[in-house]
């Protein structure tokens, strides 16, 4: 977690960084801080709060001018978020500054070391410990500071990127990654470089960018191309320079008042860009390289394990049901932190999926770490192009969902899912699980979809609606069966980390074997009852909660008469597939959590406690 940003140029580097934090502040909005280096001082500027408290603050505080700087918002690990802890941090002698994002395990150990050779801390975190460390080395082994660096990492264990200035050789930075995400923006000539956990803060200025690798690191020097070397043995490394193909306007609002709005409102296109290309519906094919390439494996394979966190899980959930519905594969679905932690039994013939729309989720990264030094194959479904995830992986695919800068995660679960359908059906008509007729009846109704979600947003007033009757409820119910049992899941975590209000999802047969006990006249229970799958039992569910006088909301099949005549509240979804049905039901239950947030005026995009990239275990 926590965004690092960072100019070194011609430029004034203040707006560029304050810019980029605002891109940034997904990844964490606990405080921000920032330096900027004007040819003589180091000015730096940091608070408790929000980028846009440190823009205040700088205003009061510091001059704007200089060409270096850098920044950071962060998400708080080691030492709770105030001032002091915030980033950026000086070494004793100030003359070096870091930002950094990740944790210094071995921290406490190297900060008793440091206070023995006569260093003082300000702050709490494992950063300040890391900088001191670097100068101390600079000092005994009388080196430049990329060295320093360098073998300062190699003692530390943990997840960092960082940047590191030394203002005594004010023309470079020092970058590194290990676990966290860092991308280099390369200016004309070199004339100057960019630095950031994510593309985003720079892309109206250059589209050439070099994303390091874990276990690298990089000097940054004007006029100069940038070497990257390894930290561990020093060797240089032959990186390539990728041409981004973000645009400035997918990463703005777009006159939507939250992010979260307008990318609930993309899905019809996001669906579309996940199998654009992929899904040629006239000549019944389905093309998606890192499939075909590994056709062989994928249809040796005796079991799938798929490894998520989130929203990503509950996606992983929804394959299950597909995978074993369409392709007869046994499907098992891991949390990422679970799996890494449990010695699980992972057979050479064994597929591991990740699922993770960042594609830095720490968890799931490590859980395809361990799975390959068991020799599975690892296939990753990834959002965000060049991630740690999707390089890790053995083969993949990418949802093409574009940015999702709200933390909730709403496109990157519909486009999680629309993929993973087209695996399944790809590997059902391959295996010869599914008929010609139904394969071609799936892709026909998926081609259908995005047109479908597309009619179904006209519902969001009435979802608002809904919203403002039960918006001070403390509890919430979501019930859901076969395919639609992720989608409850999904839709009580929506519920709960943008409106925090406790909300849970269960399989809506389990309600009697405990949930049934909460419920009364004062609890809304959201169920999934689409004509498609399990509809009288799900019809019964809801006759007993109505017996209980529990509030219903129903998300039912347009044109449904019997739910109607129960439910307090009915939300018409249109008509698919059993099997796609996930990709509509989602819609209403993301518009519900969203409304109730804005409506109890809860930070929509960057709720509590959260970020959007969870890099820390
Ligand atoms: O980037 P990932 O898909 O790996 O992220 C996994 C979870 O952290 C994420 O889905 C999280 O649960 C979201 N905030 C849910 O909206």
């Amino acid at each position: 977690m926590c965004g690092i940003t960072g100019y070194i140029g011609f430029r004034d580097a203040y707006p560029i960084i304050i810019n980029g934090l605002k891109r940034l502040e997904y990844r964490g909005y606990d405080s921000a801080g920032l330096i900027l280096y004007d040819g003589d001082t180091i000015k730096m500027s940091k608070t408790k709060g929000k980028v846009s408290d440190l823009e205040k603050q700088v205003e009061k505080e510091i001059s704007k001018g200089g060409n270096i700087g850098f920044g950071h918002t962060r998400w708080a690990t080691h030492g709770v978020p105030n001032d002091v802890n915030s980033h950026p941090h000086f070494s004793e002698s100030e003359n070096l500054a870091i930002v950094h994002n990740g944790i210094i395990e071995n921290y406490d150990t190297i900060k008793k070391e440091l206070i023995n050779r006569g260093y003082t801390f300000k702050s709490d975190t494992d950063t300040e410990v890391l900088i001191n460390l670097i100068e101390e080395v600079k000092k005994q082994e009388n080196v430049k500071l990329g060295k320093a660096v360098q073998i300062a990492l190699s003692e530390v264990v943990g997840a960092y990127a960082i940047t590191v200035f030394d203002k005594t050789k004010p023309n470079e930075f020092v970058v590194a990654r290990l676990g966290s995400p860092i991308a280099i923006g390369i200016g004309t000539n070199n004339k100057e470089f960019f630095i950031a956990s994510d593309a985003s803060p720079f892309i109206e200025y250059t589209k050439n960018c070099v994303y390091l690798e874990d276990g690298e690191m990089a000097i940054i020097k004007i006029g100069r191309a940038i070497r990257v070397r390894k930290i561990q043995d020093d060797s240089l490394v032959d990186y390539s320079v990728l041409q981004l193909k973000l645009n400035l306007e997918q990463i703005e609002k777009g006159g939507y008042d939250h992010f979260m709005l307008k990318e609930i409102y993309e899905q019809p296109k996001a669906i579309t860009d996940t199998f654009r290309g992929r899904m040629l519906v006239n000549k019944g094919l389905i093309r998606m390289a890192g499939v075909d390439d590994n056709i062989q494996k994928f249809l040796n394979a005796k079991r799938i394990i798929i490894v998520a966190c989130g929203t990503s899980w509950h996606a992983g959930l929804v394959a299950e049901y597909l995978f074993e519905d369409i392709a007869r594969i046994p499907v098992e679905v891991e949390y990422g932190s679970e799996f890494r932690y449990r010695n699980p039994i992972i057979n050479e013939d064994d597929i591991v999926i990740a699922i993770s729309q960042s594609g830095e989720t720490a968890d799931t990264l490590a859980a395809i770490k361990m799975a390959k030094s068991k020799d599975a194959f690892v296939f990753g479904v990834c959002n965000v192009v060049g991630s740690s995830i999707a390089r890790e992986a053995h083969a993949g695919a990418y949802t093409h969902a574009g940015p999702e800068i709200g933390v909730a995660s709403t496109k990157a679960f519909t486009t999680q899912i629309t993929l993973l359908s087209l695996i399944a059906l790809k590997l059902g008509l391959a295996n010869g699980n599914i008929s010609k007729t139904n394969y071609h009846t799936y892709l026909r109704e998926m081609e259908l979809i995005p047109k479908k979600v597309e009619s179904l947003l006209a519902i969001n007033d009435k979802v608002k609606y809904i919203a403002n009757i039960y918006k001070d409820a403390t509890n919430f119910l979501y019930l859901g069966r076969g395919f639609n049992f992720p989608v409850a899941l999904e839709g009580a975590l929506k519920l709960k980390e943008i409106s925090y209000i406790h909300a849970e999802g269960y399989p809506a047969a389990e309600m009697k074997h405990g949930p049934i006990a909460l419920i009364d006249e004062n609890m809304p229970i959201v169920v999934i009852a689409t004509r498609k799958g399990h509809y009288e039992k799900v019809v019964s569910n809801i006759q007993e909660i109505k017996a209980r006088n529990g509030k219903i909301i129903a998300i039912v099949t347009q044109g449904d008469t019997t739910v109607k005549e129960i439910a307090d509240h009915v939300i018409e979804v249109p008509e698919t597939i059993e099997a796609f049905t996930p990709l509509l039901t989602t819609i209403p239950l993301q518009l519900l959590s969203y409304h109730i947030a804005v409506m109890l005026d809860r930070n929509v995009d960057q709720p509590r406690n959260l970020a959007k990239a969870v890099t820390v275990e």
